[in-house]
């Protein structure tokens, strides 16, 4: 009995035993459970530490690369007009090295951004771009950036003077070079491109160096200009066009109808419309039917020789150009009717004559065994990269610069002075 007692005992102890046992095995697993949550824990809390720490240092505090890269820097007024920009111009200018590589530019050393953070200091860029349109609204002593004397500060235009007059001193002594459409910039992006026959583009550029060798005559032309029988033909693109230009229009129908002959004004505001709507089949039609083309830019600035010229000169139809610029630089002599070379009386006589005489209208397209024209992309930018290059480190300053853009920009100033003073006073 007392056998059995004791064995009970024993039992009862080994099963106490076997509890604390089983309460220590518990307790060990909690401190493990434990230990791998609190593990856990430290990981989830200092990843987003490391990886923001990772982004700081690898997209937003960068210092330059040890590279030759030059750094470009198109500046805008704030970071919602940044993204607008973005959004209204998808493909021009793309952020990084993509287009100088795309464009199969000579030098692809160049990188472009629209943040300001992507260097450590804004002076660090090489290059600083400012837009027109930017500018136009901004006083220059309010863009807060730290600026160095070895870098460049570039304005950028492909609008008119006319349409951007710039008056505020403070730009005068701003830019170190020039970004536009005008042909004495010291980067010139011009709207076209005119190539030789091997393909290189070799215009336009002020002085530009015309091939005048003569060569015979192929008689393709003859052949396609024989059926021409209507005199001279307007395309207009925009309806505002024809009330600008509407003083010389009514001037030289005049003149022409003295001559029996017409000036038939096509598109949208025009009384003929083109075949399929389109300016393309507009221009085909006209090297069939018309002997002459009249293109008008919508500003008579100089330098200001846009895409349509392009049209005119990529079909066999001799285009009667008005404007201040330099055509010289433009079109190949013998090639156009410039108004302003002839009073209006002179000009109707002048074509009459190359109509009834094919021979002589024919020398007009001559230049065609040597050059030819294509519409330069807005978006070429290989020149701002091979400049910066080339660049030889001398100090350069547009002194002068409103009146760079704008010879008369003390006329148009003071006109906008008075203009805004008797507008706010009424
Ligand atoms: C530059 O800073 C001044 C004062 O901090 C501010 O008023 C001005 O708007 C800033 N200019 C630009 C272009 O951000
Ligand atoms: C094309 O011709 C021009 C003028 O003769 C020359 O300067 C240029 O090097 C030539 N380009 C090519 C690719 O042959
Ligand atoms: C003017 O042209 C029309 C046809 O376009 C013709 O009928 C008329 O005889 C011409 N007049 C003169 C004076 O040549
Ligand atoms: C640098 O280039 C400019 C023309 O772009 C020239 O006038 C100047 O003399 C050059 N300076 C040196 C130091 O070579
Ligand atoms: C650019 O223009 C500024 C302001 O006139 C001038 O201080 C700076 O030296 C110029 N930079 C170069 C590289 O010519």
């Amino acid at each position: 009995m007392k056998n059995k007692i004791q064995k009970t005992k024993m039992y009862t102890y080994h099963i106490k035993d076997m509890m604390f046992v089983g309460t220590c095995k518990k307790n060990h697993l909690k401190v493990a459970l434990c230990i791998v949550f609190g593990i856990i824990a430290l990981v989830v809390l200092i990843i987003p530490h490391v990886m923001t720490t990772h982004k700081y240092i690898h997209h937003r505090r960068l210092t330059r690369y040890a590279t030759d890269l030059k750094y470009i820097l198109f500046w805008s007024k704030s970071k919602h007009q940044r993204s607008r920009l973005a959004l209204n111009k998808p493909s021009e200018f793309l952020p990084g090295q993509k287009m100088f590589i795309n464009q199969k530019c000579p030098h692809i050393n160049c990188y472009i951004t629209y943040n300001k953070d992507t260097l450590n200091n804004a002076e660090d860029f090489d290059a600083i771009v400012f837009e027109i349109d930017d500018i136009i609204k901004v006083d220059v002593n309010f863009i807060n950036l730290t600026r160095s004397p070895e870098q460049l500060y570039i304005f950028r235009s492909s609008e008119t003077p006319e349409k951007h007059p710039l008056c505020h001193h403070d730009l005068d002594d701003f830019f170190n070079w020039t970004w536009t459409y005008k042909l004495s910039s010291d980067i010139p992006q011009p709207f076209l491109n005119i190539h030789y026959t091997n393909h290189s583009i070799i215009g336009p550029v002020t002085k530009m160096n015309w091939q005048t060798k003569k060569l015979k005559r192929s008689s393709s032309i003859a052949s396609k200009i024989r059926h021409k029988k209507k005199a001279v033909a307007w395309v207009l693109t925009k309806c505002k066009l024809k009330t600008k230009h509407q003083d010389f229009i009514k001037e030289f129908k005049n003149e022409i109808r003295g001559y029996n002959y017409t000036l038939d004004i096509y598109g949208p505001c025009g009384k003929k419309k083109c075949p399929g709507g389109s300016a393309i089949k507009c221009y085909k039609m006209l090297e069939r039917e018309y002997y002459f083309v009249i293109v008008l830019e919508e500003y008579l600035t100089e330098d200001y020789v846009t895409e349509v010229m392009v049209s005119a000169m990529s079909h066999l139809v001799i285009p009667i150009v008005l404007g201040p610029s330099d055509y010289s630089n433009f079109l190949p002599p013998g090639s156009f009717i410039n108004v302003q070379a002839f009073d209006m009386s002179k000009l109707g006589a002048l074509i009459d004559y190359l109509i009834k005489n094919p021979d002589m209208y024919e020398f007009f397209f001559d230049w065609k065994k040597y050059y030819y024209y294509t519409v330069r992309p807005r978006t070429q930018v290989c020149d701002l990269c091979t400049k910066l290059n080339e660049y030889n480190g001398s100090n350069v300053v547009k002194t002068n610069f409103r009146k760079w853009w704008d010879p008369e920009y003390k006329d148009v100033c003071q006109r906008m002075k008075l203009y805004k003073y008797f507008n706010t006073d009424v």
